[in-house]
């Protein structure tokens, strides 16, 4: 079955485009002209923390699965760092998801920060800057930051065939997905402290590589964000919002004692029940799910509802934050929300709905946010499947106050330098448009390093592409 909805190489042009969302409702601003250079709404600097950040545009963190055993960056981390660098965006929201410690880990290939491979990271920061420099002269307007992760019940430590969970609460649909069976899963409350005490140690590693801030993760389900929805967990992390929240308010403020590093939060700043295949693999809420285990959704868990997503935002405010990067929900549990794509990873489901309702309301959902917190930074995400539109709604996004700046995921993959391409006014690279073929995320959940293997010369010749075009195949039919 393919998917019931137009592609967006299809509509001929921007006019169309807008036709087809009147047509299906879906609401979203555009504007039919992009604009080029400083003054331009895409090219206007952002003041925070007392620093400039050059332009609107904010490389999204992306890991490749290619770092070494002991989580230090190989060539193709430091390629893809390079090219972040090279994109032109002035805002680098923490290149990739670096685990405080092993058993952190999202993938045995995930970057750790540590003393021991602190200089390499340093130099994968200086290469990227220094990409930056020689390209556009100047890095004192870039500002780049790390994000610190710890993957709780997401963890593959170890093998990347073997999840290795630790959670903080049962949850009947995703511990059928981990494998867990019983409550041996869980951290304590004196493991929390001590994965408290570990981002910090992590975080002042971060200020001695050079990084300008450190985002402490709390988004797609990995363990921050399910602390986020720990009601039903006893003790000071869990139950009230305010027990929820004790694991990032006593990690900032260890991080301030230790260090003079700005800090940042990626925040899921929705979420829906875990989806799963139903018929003809179209997506369909898991049967199991606990929706009232779902931070900032509706009670059904199927809509999304900002009060405790606002409140935390509040308190990140107090805590004297003021850069949000937004996504939501899960890339394990229900990526039709968090990446909006036409072609599924191959776990993945066929979308439920036209997969430009996801990334309306991404964009809705952070100006409800931004109206509510103006003081706020806030960087919007899910964009690429836009594809050629990218630039038009982006533009009348932060022209409008929707957002301050537009990240960029899958696209800077595909096309890195995108950024570039726009605030210069140059031709769009129409081939280089990513079209969410997904093989970057299907290639890691076959064991395979992550590259945009359909787009990327690089990665087209790779003998990795191969092998996922067999698994690919082998997947499509089943012996
Ligand atoms: C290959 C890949 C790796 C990713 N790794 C991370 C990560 O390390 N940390 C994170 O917060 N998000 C990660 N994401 C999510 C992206 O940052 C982004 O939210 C998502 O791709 C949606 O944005 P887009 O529509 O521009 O792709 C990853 C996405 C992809 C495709
Ligand atoms: S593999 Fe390339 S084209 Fe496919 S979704 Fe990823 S970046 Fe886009």
């Amino acid at each position: 079955m393919s998917t019931p909805y137009p592609r967006i190489a299809g509509l001929k042009d921007y006019q169309a485009f807008t036709e087809h969302l009147k047509q299906s409702n879906i609401e979203m601003p555009g504007d039919e002209e992009v604009r080029s250079g400083s003054d331009s709404p895409l090219g206007k600097p952002l003041e925070v923390h007392g620093r400039t950040i050059g332009n609107r545009f904010c490389i999204l963190p992306m890991e490749g699965w290619d770092g070494t055993r002991d989580g230090k960056p190989t060539e193709l981390t430091r390629r893809r760092w390079r090219n972040f660098g090279l994109s032109g965006a002035k805002l680098i929201w923490g290149g990739e998801a670096v685990a405080v410690r092993n058993d952190g880990r999202a993938n045995p290939n995930q970057l750790v920060i540590n003393e021991t491979n602190l200089s390499d990271i340093a130099s994968l920061r200086q290469e990227l800057v220094q990409a930056h420099e020689d390209a556009f002269e100047t890095s004192d307007d870039l500002m780049v930051g790390i994000q610190l992760t710890h993957s709780g019940r997401f963890a593959r430590p170890n093998d990347k065939k073997r999840l290795e969970p630790r959670t903080v609460q049962r949850n009947t649909a995703l511990d059928r997905r981990a494998g867990v069976t019983d409550d041996s899963a869980i951290l304590s409350d004196d493991e929390l402290s001590q994965l408290i005490d570990d981002f910090i140690v992590a975080a002042v590693a971060a200020e001695k590589a050079g990084f300008a801030f450190v985002d402490v993760k709390h988004c797609h389900g990995y363990l921050g964000h399910e602390l986020l929805a720990g009601v039903d967990r006893p003790g000071r992390y869990g139950g009230s919002l305010e027990n929820r929240s004790r694991f990032l308010r006593e990690i900032v403020e260890g991080i301030r004692g230790a260090t003079q590093l700005e800090i940042g939060v990626r925040l899921s700043v929705f979420d829906y029940v875990p989806f799963c295949p139903g018929e003809d693999r179209t997506g369909v809420p898991d049967a199991d799910a606990e929706p009232h285990k779902v931070f900032g959704s509706t009670p059904d868990g199927l809509g999304m509802d900002l009060t405790e997503p606002s409140k935390f935002i509040q308190l990140m405010h107090d805590l004297g934050i003021r850069m949000v990067c937004t996504t939501a929900g899960s890339p394990y549990y229900n990526p039709h929300i968090q990446r909006p794509a036409y072609f599924p990873p191959s776990d993945g489901y066929h979308p439920p709905e036209d997969p430009l309702a996801g990334v309306a309301r991404q964009i809705a959902a952070v100006a409800q946010l931004k109206q509510d917190h103006p003081e706020m930074l806030f960087i919007g995400s899910g964009y690429t499947y836009l594809q050629d539109y990218l630039p038009n709604v982006g533009q009348a996004v932060v022209d409008r106050g929707m957002a301050d700046s537009i990240g960029l995921g899958r696209m800077v993959l595909s096309y890195p330098d995108l950024p570039a391409d726009v605030l210069r006014g140059s031709v769009w690279q129409r081939k280089k448009v990513c079209r969410t073929f997904s093989d970057c995320t299907t290639a890691p959940r076959q064991g395979i390093i992550s590259g945009c293997y359909p787009l990327d010369p690089f990665y087209k010749k790779m003998d990795e592409r191969k092998q996922l075009q067999e698994i690919k195949k082998a997947l499509a039919n089943p012996a």
